[in-house]
């Protein structure tokens, strides 16, 4: 065993308590004797429907997870300081910060598993759960996932590759990690960064020491990444249950504008040996840091087919909802699955797809367009599914809800997006 799999066995050694509650499972044979029934899996902890299911966090995949779980005859209470947030919406809400403990406690002690829907969860807080409630998915996976230098080791140690980087500790490191990983470069903080921020591209060398002024003052650690000049962004979504089992979803293609993800494109356009080189990187991570629940591995197509794993999220993820209406079965219902040790779902596309984010901008014109007949969408014979996320204030960049563009082929849904008056903002 690796020092980093030591590492994070030792984080993800300690089971939750038993469960309390009515509805929680029986706990299976296996974990009667203590036996595993693969390598690196966990006893059987079924957890059946009438349990509670426990988010930290409210938010729009909180609200679509509880949507997939509640169908499925799950009850769920989410934990967010906003009230009304969208899982608070369609579960019941524990109205509280993130680090607030006495609401961690109250939400461990009305749930019979816990899990989250952002990485950011406060390290006591998760520590905490741990010890007190069912956390499937262990803090470990989320220690790695929060810094992106050990998420980039654990990610070579699963046998993938990541863009050449090095840890940024100093203006003279940076210029000297400039000189050796060659320019353009991109330079990121380690923790905190989303939707491209936290984020800077270095050109040229008198760029280095605005960037280094301003990132410093960040307060936490820094790496620079070599720029890939990829030909396309996919990513595969993975579930793997406690017992070992793991199945990934169709690559999707994504395309981002100002850093925030617009399109995801499904089946992705790329050759055959890269879906299924993508696929195998997946597994391999997942299996690696013995992730239980879903965990999403962003990467980049260089122009030769190489793949480059950009970063990991432990959670439902915005280019896996297209699987809504698209697969035989949901990424969140795949999430629900796994946590709660069932057998995971069939993964197949039913239909290409292409996934639209609406973001606030985009909000007025999607109102508009429901409100008429769309001859267009009939000539192209797509069939746009429409989610909104129930948040009030429709600020410029924040994520509303997203279409499902259904239809023949990708190139149909496509042309349909590209006609439509929706995104033209
Ligand atoms: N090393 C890199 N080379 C080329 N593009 C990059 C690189 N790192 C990030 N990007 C671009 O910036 C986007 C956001 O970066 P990412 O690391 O995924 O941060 P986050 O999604 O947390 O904001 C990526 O999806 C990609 O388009
Ligand atoms: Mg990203």
């Amino acid at each position: 065993m690796s020092g980093l799999n030591r590492e994070l066995e030792g984080l993800l050694g300690g089971e939750g308590a038993a469960c309390g509650a009515d509805g929680c499972g029986p706990v299976g044979d296996a974990a009667r004797s203590g036996q595993a029934t693969a390598a690196g899996a966990k006893p059987a902890r079924p957890i059946l429907p009438g349990a509670t299911i426990g988010v930290l966090g409210g938010g729009q995949l909180g609200r679509m997870l509880a949507h997939a779980g509640s169908r499925m005859g799950y009850r769920f209470v989410a934990l967010d300081p906003t009230p009304d947030a969208p899982c608070g919406q369609t579960a019941e809400q524990i109205v509280a910060g993130y680090a607030d403990r006495d609401a961690a406690r109250e939400l461990a002690r009305r749930s019979d598993v816990i899990t989250y829907e952002f990485e950011n969860v406060d390290a006591g807080v998760a520590a905490m759960l741990e010890t007190e409630s069912y956390v499937p998915q262990g803090s470990a996976l989320l220690h790695t996932t929060q810094h992106r230098l050990r998420e980039k080791r654990a990610i070579e140690a699963a046998g993938a590759r990541v863009a050449p980087y090095a840890e940024i500790v100093s203006l003279e490191r940076l210029r000297e990690a400039a000189e050796r990983l060659g320019l353009p470069a991109v330079l990121k903080t380690a923790t905190g960064g989303y939707d491209g921020k936290g984020q800077w591209v270095l050109r040229s060398a008198d760029e280095l020491a605005p960037a280094w002024d301003e990132a410093s003052r960040a307060g936490t650690e820094l790496v620079l990444e070599k720029f890939i000049d990829f030909e396309r962004e996919i990513s595969v979504i993975a579930a793997r249950r406690p017992s070992g089992e793991i199945r990934t979803f169709p690559p999707a293609e994504n395309i981002h504008v100002r850093n925030i993800l617009h399109l995801s494109i499904v089946p992705a356009r790329v050759p055959d040996a890269v879906t299924a080189e993508a696929e195998r990187l997946a597994v391999s991570i997942a299996e690696t840091l013995g992730a239980v629940g879903l965990i999403a591995v962003e990467m980049f197509v260089a122009k030769d087919g190489t793949l480059y794993v950009n970063e990991l999220a432990p959670r439902p993820h915005n280019s896996g909802h297209y699987t809504m209406e698209a697969c035989r079965t949901s990424q969140f219902e795949q999430h629900v699955r796994a946590i709660c040790d069932l057998p995971l779902g069939d993964t197949s596309l039913l239909s290409p797809v292409v996934m639209g984010n609406i973001l606030g901008e985009h909000v007025g014109p999607l109102l508009d367009w429901m409100q008429s007949d769309d001859p267009e969408a009939e000539r192209l014979g797509v069939a746009p599914k429409i989610h909104l996320y129930g948040k009030a204030e429709a600020k410029t960049g924040r994520k509303m809800g997203h279409v499902n563009v259904l239809a023949d082929d990708t190139a149909s849904a496509l042309a349909w997006i590209n006609e439509s008056t929706i995104w033209r903002v």
